[in-house]
């Protein structure tokens, strides 16, 4: 989608860090934007600090594992701005630790919001996006967790696995009708995904923060440093906008972990050699 001014962004977990970027970058480029997410105060927060930054900016309360609160959402933004055009299906949770120490109910929440969340969005907004007839864009955030799976956090890295499949077949799906989708693979980035736990309803049961002595522990706050020295949220906005532009799959923004991926795949593809040896 070449031209962006003038059309509609709907981000999920707008209120915050990754999400308030894109939802800052589409405001500057001339679009209006719904910031939907499930924190009240943080979205106040977020549509105020945009509030001189483009030409509508509106907060809709939103929580991406409940699909009726996503259908709200889309009707909301159709009341607001008439279409929608872009569709970033943002929000994300963080959850887990080695793999033995993972309740159910943590599966759940980070599946349910991580995973289910993207594909509410997907159903909520193509059937409009379809009829419409004026372009459009799904952006899809996984993770560099959606290809490296050795990060410790089964549910994340598996729901992220699970959002790169998703988007890959849905792009391929989608092409012929015109619209684009982009999967969103960073590494670290500087935002509170560490504290995800401030976004665990009480449907999922409390948090159970592991002993910083236990391994699960020291791995938890390795990743709260490393987020903390991540990229500049904003920067994973610029890429994200061209990738829109020039209707891109992939998105990455950390090509310093192109060896972890090269590893990744040649170790798939010794063990293809050695099957077609035999
Ligand atoms: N920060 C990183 O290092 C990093 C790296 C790779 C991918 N990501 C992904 O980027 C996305 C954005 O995360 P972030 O890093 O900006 O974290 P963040 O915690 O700063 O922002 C996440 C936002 O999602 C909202 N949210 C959480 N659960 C929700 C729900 N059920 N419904 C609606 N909104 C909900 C939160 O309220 C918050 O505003 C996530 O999908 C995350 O997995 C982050």
């Amino acid at each position: 989608m070449r031209e962006l001014a003038g059309k509609t962004a709907f981000v999920t977990g707008g209120a915050s860090g990754i999400g308030l970027a894109l939802g800052r970058a589409f405001a500057e480029a001339g679009m209006n934007v719904v910031l939907a997410d499930l924190k009240a105060e943080a979205l106040a927060a977020a549509v105020e600090s945009l509030r001189d930054v483009g030409p509508g900016v509106r907060g809709v309360a939103c929580d991406v594992a409940d699909p009726a609160s996503v259908e709200r959402a889309a009707a909301a933004s159709y009341e607001a701005f008439g279409k929608v055009h872009v569709v970033c299906n943002n929000a994300g949770v963080g959850g887990g630790s080695g793999i033995d120490n993972i309740s159910i109910d943590t599966w759940r929440w980070v599946l349910d919001v991580n995973l289910m969340g993207v594909l509410h969005g997907i159903r909520a907004f193509l059937p409009h996006i379809r009829a419409h007839g004026e372009g459009g864009h799904i952006v899809n955030t996984a993770s560099m967790a959606g290809f490296l799976s050795g990060f410790g956090f089964s549910p994340y890295t598996a729901s992220k696995f699970a959002v790169v499949a998703m988007s890959e077949g849905l792009a391929t799906e989608l092409k012929p009708l015109g619209i684009g989708v982009s999967v969103l693979c960073p590494g670290f980035v500087r935002t509170r995904i560490a504290e995800s736990g401030r976004n665990r309803p009480a449907r999922y049961g409390p948090t159970r923060t592991p002993d910083p002595a236990s391994p699960a522990g020291a791995l938890a706050a390795q990743i709260a440093e490393l987020v903390q020295s991540g990229l500049d949220p904003a920067a994973v906005a610029v890429r994200v906008l061209a990738a829109i532009r020039e209707d891109e799959l992939y998105v990455f923004t950390h090509p310093e972990m192109r060896a972890e991926v090269e590893r990744r795949f040649s170790g798939i593809l010794a063990a293809m050699d050695k099957a077609a040896a035999r």
